[in-house]
């Protein structure tokens, strides 16, 4: 063994891209390129009146304006035919007058310079018969409130064991309560982006995506291709968290656009406009039933989760899936419901259902403990579950209590003093607080190939992304451990569909999946090179994860957070803040560190400013942009200590790999609301945490 698993090993795509030599999607220059605008509804739902292209065509520059009057040949079915998988925006998109939602792109404008697009986008003229949207999830809905039939095909929507209603009865403390969280939008630096360039019917998108495979897909099936007749190529992408996992309208409209004018065509959605055709976080409204023993022994569970999703998408966030496993109880029951508002489709947002589950159930753990007068880790403790409650199965490894132990330790959690707004700096009041953080360990099939050439280098290929994770560099050194050489002897290639077909970058699954395949790969290579005598090979592995359920992996961690809170200006900031996480074997920790307190800082995020804010009346989002939606800043990330807990698994998959992009914005949330309260005495029970909250 090489020793490359475990190293700190500095980006390998690090120099690429602080030179300007990696090529984001944005950066191809190909020859003949135009640019396209979308304009998109300023209102919805409603129908598309009329639709006036004639000043906008005068536009100096301005080639061609698409809109559903032209966009497909008639006759033009309402929605592509054969795209089930497909997020219901793109296969709707330009095909009718109707407008489902706000921001909706109802034209194209392709021009010779991103200048003129812009300017004859800006010229369209939309008349549009708008309805009044339905905005409240409370509310009667399109559809009323329904069960969705499954969470993304892997869970139930509801579960049960035991008997809640007994164990409700029975115990001696009994805890009823609500939250609710805000929609959020991602906003990764680079906004979405695609350029469309057509040979003949073969088409080839540069697509700022996490996961190519899957745009080929959903662009062969609206656009009636064969797959083959369809590449994307996405080297580097600046930047998702779950916003680049489905195949938006805007990368339809680009494909359209380059067919209409014959030219290669890039089409970039405008910050503004990615609020409005870009999924992101649904709301949730949330109710925990805790109920325990005098010694803080849950006795039942009940969390019952529900979120909007689109008038055609069935998006679920799922927040009560942590609660089924999470602690050991006898009697749980978990349900998840949907409303169909008039928005875009929501979409996964880093640990989709992990983050905004567990503020509202580690909050309540908090609510729980206070009423018990029992410390809020010794709860956690007290019902710390040895075993998988839901499946019935054991652990594939459980360093949870170390990262408590850890955690806490390096926090200074026992010099806590449990009195309510006892601890006082600088004026402020001073409160901490805690939370468990988990999230499951996905393993999805996936392949790669492995080139070992006679001067000594590997060069290893595969369709996978790394939108700024590491996973270049992490997916090196698996290669290079394997294959006994050192990391700058392994050359690795992603993010193209000619090479061999990943999973998507998402659900933290890129290490388990990918690594291991291109492990399996690199051992076949070496088997072939010996075998055969050769000094050039070249092969191809396919991994499968194990389908059978015999134990349960997850990430676990432990969140510790110190808040002071001006009690005149009722201002929150995070002053301190420790992380613990086991996560299996860690391929780099480096980046693995990266990765956890990029979560850790989105989380602070969440707690305390991230919201999208809708105007009733016409249904879009009125922050649209970084101004007025705001996301943490410097100043508001305090310095976040990140404690690597080891974990050794010999179960989970060959590598002994969890993943760790998305367990570290787990529990933030409630960590920080739960150090409000212990400041200021005021359960704050919906995020964002904001100052009205605390006047
Ligand atoms: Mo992540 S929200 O699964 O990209």
């Amino acid at each position: 063994m090489s020793g490359a698993i475990g190293a700190k090993l500095d980006r390998v795509d690090g120099r690429a891209k602080v030179t300007g030599v990696a090529r984001y999607t944005g950066d191809w220059g190909l020859p003949g390129l135009l640019h396209a605008v979308l304009v998109t509804s300023p209102a919805g739902p409603g129908r598309v009146a009329a639709i006036d292209v004639d000043a906008a065509s005068q536009t100096p520059g301005v080639v061609a304006i698409l809109t559903h009057e032209n966009a497909f040949p008639p006759p033009v079915e309402v929605e592509a035919p054969g795209a089930e998988g497909v997020v219901p925006d793109s296969r709707t998109v330009l095909r009718s007058p109707e407008v489902l939602y706000a921001g909706q792109p109802v034209g194209v404008v392709v021009a010779r310079s991103l200048e003129a697009a812009i300017e004859g986008a800006a010229r369209v003229g939309v008349v549009l018969d708008p309805r009044p949207p339905q905005l409240d999830l409370e509310g009667s809905g399109v559809d009323g409130i329904f069960a969705p039939k499954s969470i993304y095909g892997m869970e139930p929507p509801d579960s049960e064991r035991g008997d809640f209603e007994r164990g409700w009865r029975e115990a001696a403390v009994r805890l009823d309560v609500r939250y609710s969280t805000e929609w959020e939008h991602h906003n990764p630096i680079e906004r979405h982006t695609t350029t469309a360039v057509w040979e003949g019917d073969r088409l080839t998108l540069y697509d700022s995506t996490q996961w190519v495979n899957g745009v080929q897909d959903d662009v062969a099936a609206v656009l009636g291709l064969p797959v083959e007749n369809v590449r994307v190529i996405s080297p580097f992408v600046g930047g998702a968290f779950g916003s680049k996992c489905e195949t938006w309208p805007h990368t339809i409209c680009a494909a359209l656009a380059a067919r209409h004018v014959g030219a290669p065509v890039r089409l970039e959605v405008t910050r503004q406009q990615l609020f409005g055709l870009v999924g992101g976080r649904p709301q949730t409204r949330q109710r925990v039933r805790l109920a325990a023993s005098v010694d803080g022994k849950l006795m039942a569970i009940a969390h019952d989760s529900l979120n909007d999703t689109s008038a055609r998408g069935d998006f679920v966030e799922p927040c009560a899936v942590p609660t089924r496993m999470l602690y050991s109880c006898p009697n749980v029951v978990t349900t998840h419901r949907l409303n169909r508002l008039d928005i875009q489709t929501p979409t996964y947002m880093r640990a989709p259902g992990h983050a905004t589950g567990t503020f509202a159930l580690e909050s309540a753990m908090d609510e729980l403990a206070f009423a018990l007068g029992m410390d809020p880790l010794a709860l956690r403790l007290a019902n710390y579950a040895d075993h998988d409650e839901n499946l019935g199965v054991p652990w594939s490894s459980r360093e949870l209590r170390t990262c408590y132990e850890r955690g806490a330790q390096r926090f200074g959690w026992e010099r806590r003093n449990p009195e309510l707004g006892s601890q006082r700096q600088d004026g402020c009041l001073v409160g901490w607080g805690m939370a468990t953080a988990n999230y499951h360990t996905l393993q999805s099939p996936a392949s790669a190939r492995v080139k070992l050439t006679a001067d000594g280098r590997a060069e290893v290929r595969c369709a996978t992304l790394d939108f700024g994770t590491g996973a270049y560099t992490a997916l090196t050194q698996v290669a290079a451990e394997v294959l006994e050489l050192p990391p700058d002897r392994v050359h690795i290639e992603i993010g193209d569909t000619d090479f061999p077909w990943c999973p998507i970058a998402a659900g933290s699954q890129t290490m388990a999946s990918v690594g291991t395949a291109i492990a399996l790969a690199c051992q076949k290579a070496r088997q072939e090179l010996a075998r055969t005598g050769r000094r050039e090979v070249e092969v191809e592995a396919r991994s499968e994860p194990t389908r059978e359920k015999k134990w349960s992996s997850h990430a676990w961690g432990a969140q510790f957070a110190e808040v002071q809170v001006d009690p005149e200006l009722g201002t929150v900031r995070v002053t301190r803040f420790v992380g613990a996480f086991a996560a299996g074997r860690i391929v780099n920790p480096k980046t693995a560190h990266s990765q956890l307190l990029g979560g850790i800082a989105m989380g602070i995020g969440q707690a305390l400013l991230e919201e999208d804010q809708r105007d009733p009346r016409w249904g879009r989002v009125v922050n649209a942009d970084l101004a007025g939606y705001l996301v943490p800043t410097q100043p508001d990330v305090p310095d976040i200590e990140v404690i690597l807990v080891p974990e050794a698994d010999r179960l989970v998959n060959p590598l002994g790999v969890k993943g760790i992009g998305e367990v570290g914005i787990t529990g933030v949330a409630a960590a920080i609301a739960n150090a409000v309260f212990h400041a200021t005495g005021k359960r704050v029970r919906h995020l964002p945490i904001q100052i009205e909250d605390l006047l």
